[in-house]
């Protein structure tokens, strides 16, 4: 890997994972339109780094076409939270989108490294789940990911464009933040907001319901892992911790971690929610030498202190 694209490079993964490819000395361009990312998520690396403006479900590419990534890092992405709101605008960017950088990645001869989500499985009907699980998609989001994924392995078949496909399982970490214009609360990142302000966090459901919460850092190392691979073109990946946490346990781990005990209030449980997740990451050890490193409550630690700093 010399030179590598990041589509969504401004957003919470991306920024992470550009943190560690400049690191290596890799020579990075994001492509984002700024609609969940920003900026001041890159801004440890804005010197070393290109930064479009570009909305990947353009069909215009050729103002682009002065870059020659040897690598695409695909991980822009319409979020899940607000597919149902909007299911065109969802597949535009995450169908169109991806066809776009499949097509570019055919003209420069690149790879693909994709991130999908593990959520298209639906509720599990065995756990942990694996990669042969049946797919039960519950929002235009996981349907939209999955047409994705489907490119990309044609795109391997027929064109031979190298690409590895990741389902992540719920990532967390510095720099997530709740958008409340797109719907977007994540778990840690909510939680720790509103028990940071002393305000009463509210729980979709009962709070039994739960998450394999697996740490950005550790995302990060499994995807550059990916990019590295010679034999593994057009396979789909969990990237997950194999381990299961219920929301109230999440809100606990983050009530010990800031100090404060607050009494959370249950409302509906939301459409689409899943009633059980944790996810087997076999496959991604054997194939990559990955497993994650970074426990929950560290992760909750490190997330906490970085709140703090940058309220
Ligand atoms: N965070 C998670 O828990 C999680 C779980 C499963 C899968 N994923 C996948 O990981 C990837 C990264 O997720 P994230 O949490 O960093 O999300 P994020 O929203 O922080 O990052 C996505 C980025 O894509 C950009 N973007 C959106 N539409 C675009 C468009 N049309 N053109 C260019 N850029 C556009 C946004 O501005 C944002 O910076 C996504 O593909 C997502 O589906 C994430």
């Amino acid at each position: 890997m010399k030179e590598v694209l990041v589509t969504g490079g401004a957003g919470f993964v991306g920024s992470h994972l550009i943190e560690s490819l400049v690191n290596e000395n890799i020579k990075v361009t994001v492509l984002d339109d700024f609609s969940n990312g920003s900026e001041k998520n890159l801004q440890q690396v804005k010197d070393k780094i290109q930064i479009e403006k570009f909305d990947i479900s353009n069909t215009d590419w050729n103002s682009i076409n002065k870059y020659n990534p040897d690598t695409i890092f695909h991980l822009a992405t319409h979020p899940r939270s607000f597919s149902l709101q909007d299911p065109k605008r969802n597949m535009e960017v995450n169908v169109h989108g991806t066809l776009n950088v499949l097509e570019f990645a055919k003209k420069k001869d690149a790879k693909v490294i994709y991130t999908s989500n593990s959520g298209i499985c639906g509720d599990p009907q065995f756990l942990p789940v694996t990669e042969e699980h049946p797919i039960d998609c519950k929002t235009p989001y996981d349907a939209n990911k999955l047409v994705g994924e489907l490119y990309a392995k044609i795109y391997y078949k027929i064109h031979g464009v190298y690409s590895v496909i990741f389902r992540l399982a719920t990532v967390y970490g510095e720099r997530q933040r709740v958008n409340e214009k797109l719907g977007w609360r994540p778990l840690i990142a909510t939680l720790v907001e509103k028990v940071e302000k002393g305000e009463t966090p509210i729980i979709q459901w009962d709070g039994e319901q739960t998450r394999d919460l697996i740490y950005v850092k550790d995302v990060v190392d499994c995807l550059i892992l990916g990019a590295k691979s010679k034999d593994h073109g057009g396979e789909m990946f969990l990237l997950s911790t194999n381990t299961e946490t219920s929301v109230n346990k999440a809100h606990e781990t983050v009530c010990k971690t800031i100090g404060k005990n607050v009494t959370p209030k249950y409302g509906e449980m939301l459409p689409g929610d899943l009633r059980r997740m944790v996810l087997s990451y076999d496959k991604a050890k054997k194939a990559f030498g990955f497993s994650p490193k970074v426990p929950v409550e560290e992760g909750v630690r490190r997330y906490v202190e970085w709140y703090r700093k940058n309220k």
